[in-house]
């Protein structure tokens, strides 16, 4: 068994990772995300951004995606998808000089394009993520789409989305939710807004992306989810990893770690329509946080030489015991 046969068996959909092209030279790294036992749903972690995809505007280049998603299906894995509608953009997109009209068309044109290519590929697709600020207060981060179109960028991204492929789960995702009430009940609002104009949404992804000792209770996020399966959506953590917030970590912090994972692992267990969990990748090997946060990391379920660590041991006896 593997953190993905026994989520199953307690009763979810999948446990999953972030990986990418940049691993497939990486035996060992291959012999662990291959294994359909270990995780049963994998996200691209770059090469379905807009960045990777769109590279000029008459150039889509779908390779490394596609390699992505082929490897899954030969693995008998599934796909998230993502992301749509993100800050990751080409720089043509950033430097041109859009109108509310000409950016509607334009996101309109990419998300038509890129659901179509991988239609029938993708569970779910992270149709809009981080469009709310880094702050407590409520409000639409300042970027491309909240500028040009405001606010109705989400609703325009979600019915594009639902246009382009029907069977697609569609989700917002952000991160921070579980700390910050104001933010989630920005997004609650993006939520309620959508129904009301019934555009299609089917689920809130909680990104995750956590700092050892300062993970909220199991009870807590739990709660959190709580709040949009509330609204009748599925919810699930899409990006989980749980830094130290300074290296190296002492046992005690590899404890605390292992304790966080369990908070969380534990309340998607919690929460019916919790469908499952995703790390962002899951060896410290290959995590984002070292290029972002200088003197933080170790925030993954294994060693940068593969060694298991006490979170991946505590997550296997959660799931065991579920
Ligand atoms: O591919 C180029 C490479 O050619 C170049 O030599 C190198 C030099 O910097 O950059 C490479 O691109 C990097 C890319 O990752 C692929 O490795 C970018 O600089 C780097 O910014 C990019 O970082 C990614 C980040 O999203 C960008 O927004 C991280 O890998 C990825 O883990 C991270 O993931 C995001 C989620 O999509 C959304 N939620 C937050 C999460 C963490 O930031």
């Amino acid at each position: 068994d593997g953190l993905h046969s026994l989520m199953v068996k307690a009763g979810k959909m999948y446990f999953g990772t972030a990986t990418d092209v940049n691993t497939f030279n990486d035996t060992p790294y291959q012999a662990i995300v291959s294994n359909k036992n270990m995780f049963g749903m994998i996200t691209a972690e770059n090469s379905m951004k807009w960045a990777a995809i769109q590279t000029s505007p008459d150039t889509y280049s779908y390779a490394d995606a596609d390699q992505v998603v082929a490897k899954a299906k030969a693995n008998g894995q599934q796909m998230r998808c993502h992301t749509l509608v993100y800050t990751q953009l080409p720089s043509f997109v950033e430097k041109a000089s859009w109108t509310n009209e000409t950016l509607i068309a334009a996101m309109q044109t990419y998300v038509k394009n890129v659901v179509q290519h991988f239609k029938g590929a993708c569970y779910a697709w992270d149709v809009v993520i981080e469009a709310l600020g880094d702050s407590e207060e409520k409000h639409y981060r300042d970027s491309i789409w909240s500028q040009n179109i405001g606010p109705a960028f989400i609703p325009i991204a979600f019915a594009a989305a639902a246009e382009a492929d029907p069977e697609a789960k569609l989700y917002y995702s952000d991160y921070n939710l579980e700390f910050f009430p104001d933010k989630a009940s920005a997004v609650v609002d993006i939520v309620k807004d959508l129904q009301a104009r019934k555009i299609k949404i089917d689920g809130v992804g909680f990104e995750g992306h956590l700092i050892v000792g300062a993970t909220p209770s199991r009870t807590d996020l739990a709660a959190s989810l709580r709040l949009f399966t509330d609204l009748g959506l599925e919810v699930a953590f899409t990006e989980l990893d749980i830094r130290h917030a300074s290296l190296p970590p002492s046992d005690a912090d590899l404890k605390k770690q292992a304790d966080g994972y369990v908070a969380v692992v534990g309340a998607c267990l919690d929460v019916p329509r919790c469908v499952g969990v995703t790390v962002w990748e899951f060896t410290d090997k290959y995590s984002w946080i070292p290029n972002s946060l200088q003197h933080q990391g170790d925030a993954l379920l294994w060693t940068a030489d593969y060694k298991p660590k006490p979170a991946y041991d505590a997550v296997m006896a959660l799931l065991r015991a579920a």
